[in-house]
């Protein structure tokens, strides 16, 4: 049959990355999903840019909202990031016009997820998000559909690889929060504005999405206590130390009688649990769902090789013809959650 035409919109780390695993994997991709699948649009930024591949096999689009829309592509791919502005009017317009979308932006499906989601399915698309959450982890498939059937009980993890590299340098080298977080922007972990990592909003624009897929809750990173490490130094890991412990970002969702309470802070978590083993830019989700032990996926949570594969697996999804409610109805309560001091786990 057919090939899968894909639209790129947005050309950084993560969709150069994507494109290189494309033409690497061409033929693995075609026995895999039963049909081939190529990048046939792009839109990004700069044009003359070199990015180590040849952009004259693509159709150019300046605008990303007419690529979104062109007949020329079945797949509409979101790379731009951005809560809303064009990032979220071109999702929309391929939607409205018949496509399936994939995108890695969690910021805007923390703010618009629902109604996204919607629109999605009056229309019979996809909407496809794994490298929103935990780039290489597949815990958005986890969660939707390998345990679908689960009743959960918690939901948590480190969900920002910036974070949990910087607090492991500090760690194991005393180095200062700037330096570490210098090293981080120079890795390509951070985000643009890296505020955004070490406050802990990215923790949280995830843990909404993971805490839609396992609770039934609405999307809403608005209902999350937030509190980020940028005021931890390392004298203060050095102190949990010898109470042997270690410091983490917690994303933590859990059911209360009073409902789901979500909340994103630093965390001593003792250094014998599973969770403290984990280093450097490396993302752990653990699942506690009734029945069964707790399920943890560990693995690379930043980098634009791990964003860009769970991209292509969400890519070859619609190859496949796999279409998924992209969230369930939401059902649950939201628990209000105030303060919550440095915690132990
Ligand atoms: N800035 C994010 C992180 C990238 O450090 O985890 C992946 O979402």
């Amino acid at each position: 049959s057919q090939a899968l035409r894909v639209g790129v919109a947005g050309l950084g780390t993560v969709g150069a990355a994507l494109i290189s695993q494309v033409a690497h994997r061409r033929e693995a991709l075609t026995a895999r999903c039963g049909r081939g699948i190529e990048v046939v649009a792009v839109s990004a930024r700069s044009r003359g840019k070199d990015r180590g591949f040849d952009l004259k096999k693509m159709k150019w689009f300046d605008d990303p909202v007419a690529l979104a829309r062109d007949a020329s592509i079945d797949v509409f791919v979101e790379l731009m990031g951005g809560s809303g502005g064009v990032a979220k009017a071109a999702v929309e317009a391929a939607l409205a016009a018949g496509k399936s979308v994939v995108t890695a932006n969690k910021a805007l499906l923390a703010k618009h997820g629902v109604k996204l989601a919607a629109l999605a399915e009056k229309n019979n698309v996809a909407l496809n998000y794994e490298a929103a959450v935990g780039a290489a982890i597949p815990i958005v498939k986890t969660l939707r559909e390998g345990l679908a059937g689960n009743e959960i009980a918690r939901i948590y993890g480190i969900l920002n690889g910036t974070c949990n590299y910087i607090l492991t340098r500090m760690e194991q080298e005393g180095l200062s929060f700037a330096d570490c977080l210098k090293d981080a922007q120079r890795l390509g972990y951070a985000e643009a504005d890296p505020t955004f990592d070490i406050e802990g909003h990215d923790t949280a624009q995830k843990l909404s999405i993971l805490a839609s897929l396992a609770f039934g809750t609405k999307v809403d990173e608005s209902a999350i206590y937030v509190e980020g490490i940028s005021s931890i130094a390392p004298a203060d890991l050095a102190a949990a130390d010898e109470l042997g412990y270690r410091v983490k970002l917690l994303g933590v969702a859990v059911k209360t009688p009073q409902g789901i309470e979500q909340r994103v802070h630093p965390t001593m978590v003792r250094k014998d649990s599973a969770i403290a083993q984990v280093m450097g830019v490396t993302n752990a989700v653990t699942v506690d769902a009734s029945g069964i032990n707790p399920i943890t996926l560990i693995g690379p949570g930043a980098g634009g090789a791990a964003t860009a594969s769970a991209v292509l697996s969400d890519i070859a999804d619609v190859a496949r013809g796999l279409r998924v409610m992209p969230f369930g109805r939401p059902t649950a309560k939201l628990a209000s959650v105030r303060k919550a001091p440095m915690q132990r786990h």
